[in-house]
């Protein structure tokens, strides 16, 4: 049984301001303004709004890529803002997974190779490595692709490869900020299939997305408006 009860992810009066610089004086644009939510484990939440609304600098926050300027992100109780470099890299490797509306593979190498990469960088062993990144694959319906280099690939199948690597750690909560974004709409309805059958599997998931039918389908939705 997954216990869906408990709590993740939970965001307390975030704020996020960014200091522009106007080369004579600079000007503080306001961009998040006291958000709270929570997201339980194995929960689905979509975040919604205007270009420019703070969505992705929101989840970026959420993801330890942007320290907010006010508020807290406490992930399983723990600031993650307050945790030192090695456990703020744990955080980010281990415990979620990030996906961008593009894909961001390495050129260099094949499907299988770019998918198993996470789990080397952190001290995994080949073998082993390679086996659960070869199930990803076919867990994404990719397993005629594993040999493939990514501009080998169809824009949805490099999406689908993205997801399989960003799935590699086993994370306990998946952010992605417009991951159709760039796909056509039969592309974008097996990607976002995919996503959404991750809590399922006890996976929490956090999407930025324009597509309200999407949106309509996670179990919370927050909503941003612009500053
Ligand atoms: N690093 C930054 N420096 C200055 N302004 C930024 C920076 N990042 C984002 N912004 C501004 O913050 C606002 C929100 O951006 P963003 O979070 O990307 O919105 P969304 O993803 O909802 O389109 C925009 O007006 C954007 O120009
Ligand atoms: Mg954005």
């Amino acid at each position: 049984m997954i216990d869906n009860s408990s709590c993740l992810l939970s965001l307390k009066n975030i704020c996020k301001s960014f200091t522009i610089d106007l080369g004579r004086h600079k000007s503080e644009l306001k961009v998040l303004n006291g958000v709270n939510l929570k997201v339980n484990r194995g929960e689905s939440l979509a975040v919604t709004g205007p270009s420019g609304s703070g969505k992705s600098t929101l989840i970026h926050i959420m993801g330890g890529l942007e320290r907010p300027t006010k508020g807290k992100v406490l992930f399983e109780a723990a600031d993650i803002y307050s945790l030192n470099n090695r456990e703020l890299d744990i955080y980010k490797n281990r415990k979620i997974g990030f996906i961008f509306q593009f894909h961001y593979l390495l050129d260099d190498f094949s499907a299988l190779e770019n998918v198993a990469i996470p789990a080397l960088l952190g001290g995994g062993k080949l073998s082993e490595a390679t086996k659960r990144a070869e199930a990803l694959l076919v867990q994404v319906g990719l397993k005629d692709r594993l040999h493939h280099l990514p501009k080998e690939l169809s824009g949805g199948e490099q999406q689908r490869t993205a997801l399989a690597r960003s799935l590699m750690n086993n994370p306990l909560i998946l952010f992605a900020d417009e991951p159709t974004g760039s796909l056509d709409r039969q592309n974008s309805e097996i990607v976002q299939e995919l996503i959404l059958s991750l809590p399922k599997s006890g996976v929490a998931i956090v999407v930025v997305t324009h597509d309200m039918e999407l949106a309509s389908k996670a179990e919370k939705i927050l909503h941003l408006e612009k500053e």
